[in-house]
């Protein structure tokens, strides 16, 4: 009976194969093989390869796994159960699956009763965690991506709807992209126009037409010559400032006047900044040119107020104080030797609050021309100051360069109240002028004129004297020479270092008390 239960189950078993898939590099597999091993005598399990030389995997015994023939590629990798015989559990368990671990391996059972019987053919693929073939493809990508940016970096005017342009104020010149692919007719119109619909520049029945151009323009634009046959449209703007920024967009018009396309820029142009603190004695507008200038140029500083006043003129090879604003006499200054290499950046002495703003220069030529124009943008910061309520008193500092004229006025006085802090006029002191808030509360130093130091003494500083405070020094046609703005700010004490001085007092008085309660705080 035992022994045709053995033999039904070996019929089934025989028939049995399976595949089982694993991905290289996967910790472990079990290899599937089951068989009432209990009921043999003395039995030995073997896996095996058979496309190998020796062809043992693993084998088992009753006294243990017996690995003497096993192949060499297997060498530790193998596992069964160690009570694999018993429960008839025989599957194998390999371990650093790799790719040359895919095959057919085979659970076989021998008995010396019995003879030797098959039980399983286990189909084992090992894949790869990257195929080859995804990989290939992932790299097919890779440089199919790379060629697809390049193109379109390489050919982005003709694509993108707006494209936007970065520069510098003082270069030469900055080129607006407009390209087209689309076969160009030769009696086209092409207009240029900008933010506000001037026409920036017009071309049409082949060549370009001046009379049509806006005069803030003129002589500042330039186009290919031969623009249709490559079928570049760009714009070349020369000496682009900020008042050059914003959109501009390029039009291309058929004869019967219809839009064959449409392209948009965006011009952004970059100022430099230059930030001062308030009451410093000078600050450098920088420009420097790559070269250098010829002997004849005329070099113009001019402010950005609705005048444009001159802040410094240049020709001739010296200053012509002649040409400049009243505003700037006596307070700029540029190199002796300015033109080679082109350092025509500008000293502005004494800068105050008025000064800041933007700046242009201008370079001409003999014939008028203009060769080049940068813009810096300066900002003079106030001073700032900050002080706890209670303190016996705060200074408003203003050190400022000594041997001012005898007939100066000095004033200091709050920006938002205009009320006054302190008036040196004449030769002396106005106390009376001052207002009564801040009589015999401010104090500037004696014989300030001799040492420059303006700083004022504010005694006393409560909240309410939080503000902006301003001294400026004019001299006697009342013309600006020196400014400081400071701004004070005054800490109100918090309420707890009020109670500890209210502590401190009573602890004065004799009671012991409150004197530990003013240490625990
Ligand atoms: C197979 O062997 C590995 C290594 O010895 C072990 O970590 C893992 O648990 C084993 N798998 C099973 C199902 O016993
Ligand atoms: C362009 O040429 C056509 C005919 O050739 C003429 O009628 C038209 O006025 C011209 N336009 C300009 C702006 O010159
Ligand atoms: C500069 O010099 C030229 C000739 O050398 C003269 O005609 C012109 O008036 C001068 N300009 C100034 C502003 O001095
Ligand atoms: C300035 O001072 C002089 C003498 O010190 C005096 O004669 C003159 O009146 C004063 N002027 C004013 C405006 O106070
Ligand atoms: C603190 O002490 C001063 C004098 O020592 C006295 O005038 C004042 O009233 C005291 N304040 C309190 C809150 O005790």
């Amino acid at each position: 009976m035992k022994m045709l239960v053995v033999f039904v189950i070996l019929l089934h078993v025989s028939q049995h194969a399976s595949a089982v898939e694993v991905v290289e590099g996967d910790h472990f597999v079990l290899l599937p093989c089951e068989f009432p091993t209990f009921d043999v005598d003395e039995p030995t399990v073997e896996w095996s390869r058979s496309d190998l030389s020796p062809s043992t995997v693993h084998q088992r015994q009753l006294e243990g796994d017996e690995l003497t023939e096993q192949n060499q590629r297997y060498s530790g990798r193998t596992s069964m159960k160690t009570d694999a015989l018993d429960t008839g559990d025989l599957s194998l368990n390999l371990t650093n699956l790799q790719l040359s671990d895919s095959a057919t391996y085979t659970c076989t059972v021998r008995s010396i009763r019995h003879g030797q019987e098959r039980l399983a053919d286990v189909h084992l693929q090992v894949k790869e965690r990257f195929p080859s073939w995804a990989i290939v493809l992932l790299g097919l990508l890779v440089v199919a991506l790379i060629v697809a940016v390049g193109l379109l970096v390489h050919f982005r005017h003709y694509f993108m709807s707006v494209y936007k342009v970065e520069v510098d104020s003082g270069v030469e010149s900055v080129q607006l992209p407009c390209k087209t692919l689309v076969h160009l007719p030769k009696d086209l119109r092409l207009e240029w126009t900008d933010r506000d619909n001037r026409k920036v520049h017009v071309y049409q029945n082949g060549s370009e037409q001046p009379k049509e151009q806006n005069q803030v323009y003129e002589d500042r634009t330039e186009m290919k010559k031969d623009l249709l046959r490559p079928g570049d449209l760009s714009l070349t703007l020369k000496y682009p400032t900020d008042r050059d920024r914003g959109s501009y967009i390029c039009t291309i018009y058929s004869r019967e006047g219809n839009i064959l396309m449409k392209k948009q820029v965006e011009l952004q142009v970059k100022v430099q900044q230059v930030e001062v603190d308030s009451g410093v004695e000078s600050v450098q507008l920088p420009f420097r040119t790559t070269g250098d200038l010829p002997e004849d140029v005329r070099v113009v500083w001019t402010d950005s107020s609705i005048f444009n006043r001159r802040v410094h003129v240049h020709q001739n090879g010296s200053n012509q104080p002649k040409e400049q604003n009243w505003f700037y006499r006596d307070r700029t200054e540029m190199k002796k030797e300015l033109l080679r290499p082109g350092d025509l950046s500008l000293t502005l002495k004494y800068p105050t609050d008025k000064d800041t703003g933007s700046y242009t220069c201008t370079i001409y030529s003999r014939e008028g021309n203009i060769l080049m124009k940068k813009q810096v943008e300066l900002q003079v910061k106030d001073c700032k100051v900050e002080v706890d309520s209670g303190v016996e008193s705060v200074q408003l500092p203003f050190r400022t360069t000594g041997d001012l004229p005898q007939d100066v006025r000095v004033e200091w006085w709050e920006r938002s109240s205009y009320r006054k802090l302190y008036l040196y006029k004449n030769g002396s002191e106005w106390p009376q002028e001052l207002h009564r808030l801040y009589r015999d509360r401010t104090e500037v130093k004696k014989d300030l004129l001799r040492t420059g130091d303006l700083s004022l003494i504010l005694r006393k500083p409560t909240g309410e004297d939080r503000g902006r405070y301003t001294c400026r020094v004019y001299d006697k046609e009342g013309k600006l020479m020196r400014e400081k703005t400071v701004q004070l700010k005054v800490k109100e004490r918090t309420q707890v270092k009020d109670e500890t001085v209210d502590i401190r007092n009573r602890s004065s008085s004799t009671d012991p008390t409150p004197l530990m309660a003013d240490q625990s705080v």
